[in-house]
């Protein structure tokens, strides 16, 4: 590792640390990065630096207004009111906002940039606005280098976000620890898993590694990634939540000290001992106070004292070694204690989502046992993971009076498909807060961060809004700002589009299915249980297909009178992600044609059937092809970035070791967006509708399977063989190194050329246009 390069990171980001709670050049250097030349049109002006410091705010606010000297003043009580009362700035008067994969539209705005004619204020409803699930580490940023970074960072300042999680580089502090208890490197790196994999073995899910073991060269350069982005935060006023010690250990501790008090965790989802079983170390335990300690010191020392919040989840889908109401309490109780003595102001950050998921084992009773055993309720924050369709704070009468907050989750493994409750996170933690009087923030908390993104600016926007937000005029709103600047007018073809997807794909109300929904291809190919799921994952269609499909119709309608919106890459982005939808959705009706038909096999319809499988295969091949026009829809840049972390930094790895590292990335990257696990222990949780993936592994396996299916009838059908030949498919794709589903970028040609060439003649084949 690079002593020096850490060093100078290191003290840079030391003083940056006690200089951020009092300086706004973090905001001036924001608007220099997105709007190059223009910091000199703004002044920042804080004027409570001790709100700035504190762990529990008082409310945000800002006042924008044109300064007397011509500069856009915006004026504000912490870093955060100003950052969002710059993007409020952006978004009423500059009509430009930045986003998810497209990235910042700031400079579509005209030159000199707009005064505002009146001044604008805003105040948070509440103090906190809080961001990630520990698993969105793993989906979503897992490789990120440190420019997809910037990107996000700036995005979660702008949008009011200051309370992220900063998972990044964790296992450079846990190793130098369990190194501390005089375990050796090589018996706590197979404790690891993998960088795809990180999240469920800092949960204590997984332990381990398949497919080889973490390199230290993944340890260090997280490490250094780390220290540059809660460099950022800081800079952009936003309090980190850090890691604590939870009690997870790697096996060998056990040799190393024979006498201490450990457990092991329950199995998850199937997988072998091997990797699951996590070995637990006792909060009762001495030794589990000097972890924790050790823990809490050594992020004190690399980062410096930036903190009070610290994530902290033993029991997420791994339920205690006993349902004992003092085993509980004990639990708790311990682990509050070693935090405190490590810092003593620290609070206690947990996923409620253990309270949701393994409900059976969590009574109310249990609930309010483990809860207790902090006994100061401001030690202990509370995420209500998923407000929006099974929120839990009622039932637990708001945690026993603990601080929480209410969460949108939204998705599960990044799944990719059109949803909302456009009703529900406008009204319910309005309703919340009027019910609550613990409730101090609202948060996000996606499995992925995939797509609907303004489902999410939604709820943030929510924050500075006492009343529930009207939607239509918020659509309204954004189609202009998404797709025009201050000097072009929009479609109202646009405007059409996006209004007939908010009042159906935007807003469902039967949760039933209750997250984004999945398309049916991604599933293994199966001649039943596809179509019609419910719960996380649904396939289940809860709106009229053909209104997405008249909403397809009005975007490319929009393009005939204005052209340039082939060139824009909002409109591009969406017109991609509409017909993701309208291609999945016509794939659920002609698989369950193909299924009635097979139902009544005789050699007089095997044509019948023949043509039903050739439709299949042809709406994947076009899904393919859109797919593939644009890097973000794609699955090529997935796997560059897993590649590209093993030549990082360059010089210090020899050359066979990189292309080892390199596949190992890779692997990951492959295993899971597919199989998930070693053997499809969780196949197709995280699956993706990416150009690449859909062409060269979710297209093979309904091949094979079509291919047997055409040729048996039900009664010879025989599950075991369609599983074995799919299994052929799935075990090819794992391989590193052999460029399936990587597609050079534009090979399938731009958006335009392919929505004429293939999109448009499959779906008037499908006589949906
Ligand atoms: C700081 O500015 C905000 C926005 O103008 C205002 O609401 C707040 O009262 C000010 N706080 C102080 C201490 O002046
Ligand atoms: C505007 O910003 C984008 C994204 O940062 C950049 O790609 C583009 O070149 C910029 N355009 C102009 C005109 O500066
Ligand atoms: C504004 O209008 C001018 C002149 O028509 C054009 O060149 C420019 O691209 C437009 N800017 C935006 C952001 O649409
Ligand atoms: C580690 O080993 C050293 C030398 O054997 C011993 O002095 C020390 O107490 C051990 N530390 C722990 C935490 O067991
Ligand atoms: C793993 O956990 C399961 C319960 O989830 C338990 O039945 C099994 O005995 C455990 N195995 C080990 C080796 O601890
Ligand atoms: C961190 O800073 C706070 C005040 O900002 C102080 O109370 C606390 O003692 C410091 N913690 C450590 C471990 O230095
Ligand atoms: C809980 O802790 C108390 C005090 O340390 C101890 O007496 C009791 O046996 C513990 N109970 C359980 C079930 O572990
Ligand atoms: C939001 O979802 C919750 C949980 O299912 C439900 O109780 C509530 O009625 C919903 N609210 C709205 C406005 O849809
Ligand atoms: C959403 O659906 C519900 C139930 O069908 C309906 O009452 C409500 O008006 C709809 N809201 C919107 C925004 O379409
Ligand atoms: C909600 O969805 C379920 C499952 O698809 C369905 O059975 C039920 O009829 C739906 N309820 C309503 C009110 O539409
Ligand atoms: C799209 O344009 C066609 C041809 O002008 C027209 O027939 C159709 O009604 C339009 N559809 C929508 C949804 O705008
Ligand atoms: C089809 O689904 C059933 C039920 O989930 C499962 O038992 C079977 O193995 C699946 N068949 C294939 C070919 O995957």
């Amino acid at each position: 590792m690079h002593v020096a390069r850490i060093g100078g990171l290191l003290s840079s980001l030391l003083a940056v640390a006690a200089a951020a709670t009092l300086s706004t050049q973090g905001l001036y250097d924001l608007v220099e990065r997105r709007l190059p030349g223009h910091s000199n049109d703004f002044v920042f002006t804080l004027n409570d630096t001790a709100h700035t410091n504190s762990s529990k705010p008082p409310n945000d606010a800002y006042l924008v207004s044109t300064h007397n000297n011509g500069s856009i003043s915006i004026e504000g009580n912490s870093l955060s009111a100003l950052a969002s009362g710059l993007r409020r700035y952006f978004v009423d008067v500059a009509h430009v906002d930045m986003y998810w994969f497209i990235g910042s539209r700031l400079n579509q705005t005209t030159s000199p940039l707009p005064r505002p004619t009146e001044s604008i204020t805003g105040s948070s409803i509440v103090p906190w606005r809080y961001y990630f699930n520990t698993v969105t580490f793993s989906y979503t940023t897992a490789f990120w280098t440190w420019e997809d970074w910037e990107l996000e960072l700036d995005w979660l300042a702008l949008h009011g976000v200051n309370l992220p999680l900063a998972w990044v580089g964790f296992e450079k502090i846990l190793l130098e620890v369990f190194q501390s208890v005089n375990l050796t490197t090589s018996e706590i790196l197979p404790f690891f898993s993998g960088p795809a994999f990180q999240a469920w073995n800092r949960f204590g899910n997984t332990q381990g590694s398949w497919g080889g073991e973490l390199p230290l060269q993944w340890i260090d350069t997280q490490f250094e990634l780390q220290l540059r982005i809660l460099d950022r935060m800081l800079a952009l006023g936003m309090t980190p939540i850090l890691p604590a010690f939870t009690g997870f250990v790697p096996r060998a501790l056990i040799d190393v000290h024979p006498d201490s008090l450990v457990v092991n965790g329950s199995q998850w989802e199937e997988f072998p001992t091997e990797y699951t079983n996590t070995t637990f170390l006792e909060p009762s335990d001495p030794l589990f106070d000097t972890l924790q300690d050790a823990v809490i010191a050594k992020q004190l020392e690399y980062y410096g004292n930036i903190t009070t919040f610290y994530t902290l989840d033993q029991y997420n889908e791994n339920d205690p070694y006993s349902g004992d109401l003092d085993y509980l309490r004990n639990i708790t109780h311990g682990t509050w204690q070693s935090l405190k003595s490590a810092n003593p102001a620290a609070v206690w950050v947990m996923q409620g989502w253990l309270f949701t998921s393994n409900a059976d084992f969590w009574t109310n009773e249990r609930i309010e046992a483990y809860l207790s055993g902090v006994e100061e309720d401001e030690d202990m924050l509370i995420l209500d993971l998923f407000s929006e369709s099974q929120p839990q704070w009622q039932r637990t009468n708001s945690y026993y009076g603990k601080p929480w907050i209410w969460c949108q989750l939204h998705n599960y493994g990044g799944n990719m498909g059109l949803y909302g409750q456009v009703s529900n996170v406008t009204v319910n933690p309005i309703d919340a807060l009027a019910n609550s009087s613990s409730l101090v923030g609202f948060g996000l908390t996606p499995e992925g961060q995939q797509g609907n993104e303004i489902m999410y600016k939604l709820l943030l926007d929510q924050a500075w809004q006492k009343t529930s937000i009207d939607t239509e005029s918020y659509f309204h709103d954004w189609v202009r700002v998404r797709y025009a600047a201050l000097n072009s007018t929009v479609p109202t073809e646009l405007y059409a589009a996006w209004e007939l997807l908010r009042t159906s794909a935007y807003n469902n109300t039967n949760l039933t299915s209750n997250a984004v929904s999945k398309a049916i291809f991604e599933l293994a190919p199966n001649v039943t249980k596809l179509t019609d799921r419910t719960g996380h994952h649904p396939t289940t269609i809860n709106y009229d297909p053909a209104i997405v499909v008249e909403a397809w119709t009005y975007l490319y309608n929009a393009t005939m009178s204005e052209s340039n919106l082939w060139l824009n890459p909002a409109f591009t982005h969406d017109f991609v992600d509409v017909t993701r939808q309208v291609l999945s959705n016509a794939f659920v009706s002609s698989y369950k044609g193909l299924i009635a038909t097979w139902n009544t096999t005789s050699t007089a319809n095997a044509t019948t059937l023949q043509a039903h499988a050739d439709e299949l295969a042809t709406i994947l091949r076009a899904t393919d092809q859109i797919l593939s026009t644009l890097p973000q829809f794609s699955l090529a840049p997935w796997i560059a970035s897993a590649r590209q972390w093993a030549t990082y930094p360059s010089n210090t790895t020899s050359q066979s070791n990189v292309s080892a590292m390199a596949d190992f990335y890779e692997y990951n990257a492959r295993n899971q967006i597919t199989l998930w696990g070693p053997d499809g222990e969780i196949s197709d949780y995280a699956s993706k509708s990416w150009g690449g993936l859909v062409g060269d592994y979710y297209l093979p396996r309904w091949e094979t399977f079509l291919d047997y299916l055409v040729g048996v009838s039900p009664k010879a059908y025989s599950d075991v063989e369609a599983r074995a030949r799919v299994a052929g498919v799935e075990k090819a794709f794992q391989v590193a190194g052999t460029g399936l589903g990587v597609r050079k970028a534009g090979e399938t040609g731009d958006v335009r050329s392919v929505v004429e060439s293939a999109v448009v003649p499959a779906l008037k084949k499908l006589a949906l246009v």
